[in-house]
């Protein structure tokens, strides 16, 4: 953590004795009046809540006047330290530069699938640690284990041996690695208070810092589909990722990505594991996909020093080497190719078609993604896959989109799309970009 410097902070130091509840008392009462706390506060407070000597009760008062309130950039960044510092961090070795990239959360986003083994197949290193699914959205690691064999839980000697020979590793995050955040995230999630810009990016922020890379894409999801709908607030969330990130000496870059409507077409675990499989193999790619994908890696790979690094992610993506390197890492988890190869979604199957002649103007991915949810929990390959993107023109009875599982029903699926008169107005893929 050397390089971490608090830049000016107007805000209000508390007596320094030991943090207990009158102290806590007395920091909820700043924040809820609207002052800064002091960073001492922070690095003092997130001790004190894990070891029981402030409870629940008042940590979720703090939390509600963050929300209203809002974190200065000081604060998120003595947050962030707080919690790095709460677990274990894994470290490379000396002369390995590592890059990482981060999602905000999406429906059919299979960028880490695609990214990870891309910028490695480029001569990059990239460690990943990753989440599980989210709500209505997706995890990368509920997507891996779907592969027959494929270990997530992988040691921190594991996970840089594997760094340092494959190139590439996409892990669990243990127990261990910011368990600050662990528990803070719970409590948010039982008292409404996940959305704040300055909680976000403590709880990104200190997982990718104690994740060991050197620098970090944030690929920040903004529409329907997303946790913020509002681009200001996605803009204003990348700005302070990057911001934070820079605090820590690691220099990041983050995107402001459309989630207005999934971003491929298959949603579920496994069904995007398929996808992902298939658009490394190519020939044919989803050209959606591929712009998102192929600007991700070249960000990685910009930061990673690698020269014309969109061209290289290009060249790798069409010589096969990116799926190749996708297989080598999943072999090197346990998995094996044919495991991979043999994917398939079940057999079962219900097709959505369009009411009437018009254009799709709308695609609820939010709904897709929890109907893929309640499908892939019985069976890790179910899922859907969508055959028409906002804007398209269909006829009645074109296919919108086929739903595949025991459970599969043409009914909900349909309900996730309007087809209307208007062709609505194109949306841009990436709205921002913030370096
Ligand atoms: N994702 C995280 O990891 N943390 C948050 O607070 C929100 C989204």
């Amino acid at each position: 953590l050397a390089g971490f410097v608090l830049a000016g902070a107007k805000s209000t130091r508390l007596a320094m004795e030991s943090f207990d509840e009158a102290r806590m008392r007395r920091a909820i009462e700043t924040k809820r009046d609207g002052a800064a706390l002091h960073a001492s506060d922070w690095e003092a407070m997130i001790p004190a809540y894990l070891s029981a000597r402030i409870g629940d009760d008042q940590m979720a008062a703090m939390l509600m006047a963050a929300v209203w309130r809002g974190l200065t950039l000081d604060e998120s960044a003595a947050l962030t330290k707080a919690m790095v510092e709460s677990g274990e961090t894994i470290a490379f070795p000396p002369g390995t530069f590592v890059v990482d990239k981060h999602s905000s959360g999406g429906v059919s986003d299979i960028v880490s699938l695609v990214a990870v083994p891309l910028v490695a197949a480029c001569g990059a290193r990239v460690a990943k640690l990753s989440g599980r699914a989210l709500g209505h959205t997706g995890g990368t690691i509920d997507k891996l284990e779907t592969i027959s064999g494929v270990r997530t839980a992988l040691s921190r000697d594991e996970f840089v041996a594997q760094v340092e020979r494959v190139g590439c590793a996409i892990a669990a995050q243990s127990d261990r690695i910011v368990p600050a955040d662990k528990r803070l995230y719970a409590l948010r999630d039982r008292t409404g208070t996940v959305p704040c810009v300055g909680l976000i990016v403590a709880s990104i922020v200190s997982k990718k810092i104690a994740g060991g890379a050197h620098a970090f894409v944030f690929d920040v999801k903004c529409g329907r589909g997303a946790f913020l709908r509002d681009s200001e607030a996605a803009c204003s969330l990348a700005r302070e990722l990057v911001a934070v990130a820079g605090r820590f000496g690691r220099p990041a870059r983050a995107l402001v990505t459309d989630m207005d409507e999934p971003l491929g077409h298959a949603v579920g675990t496994g069904i995007e594991v398929i996808e992902a499989r298939d658009f490394l193999r190519g020939p044919a790619r989803d050209e959606r996909v591929r712009a998102l994908a192929l600007r991700v890696a070249g960000e990685m790979l910009s930061l990673a020093g690698i020269a014309s690094p969109e061209a290289a992610a290009s060249r790798a993506l069409d010589s096969g080497a990116a799926y190749d390197k996708l297989v080598e890492m999943i072999e090197a988890q346990g998995g094996s190719r044919e495991a991979l190869e043999a994917m398939t979604h079940p057999l079962n199957a219900a097709r959505a078609t369009a009411p009437r002649d018009g254009y799709v103007t709308e695609i609820d991915a939010t709904g897709l993604g929890n109907l893929a949810r309640t499908l892939s929990e019985r069976e890790p390959t179910a899922g859907i896959v969508t055959a028409v993107r906002a804007g398209d023109r269909v006829e009645r009875g074109s296919l919108l989109a086929t739903a595949y599982g025991s459970a599969a029903a043409a009914a909900p699926l349909a309900a996730a799309f309007t087809v209307g008169d208007q062709k609505p107005e194109p949306r841009p893929l990436v709205y921002d970009a913030i370096a």
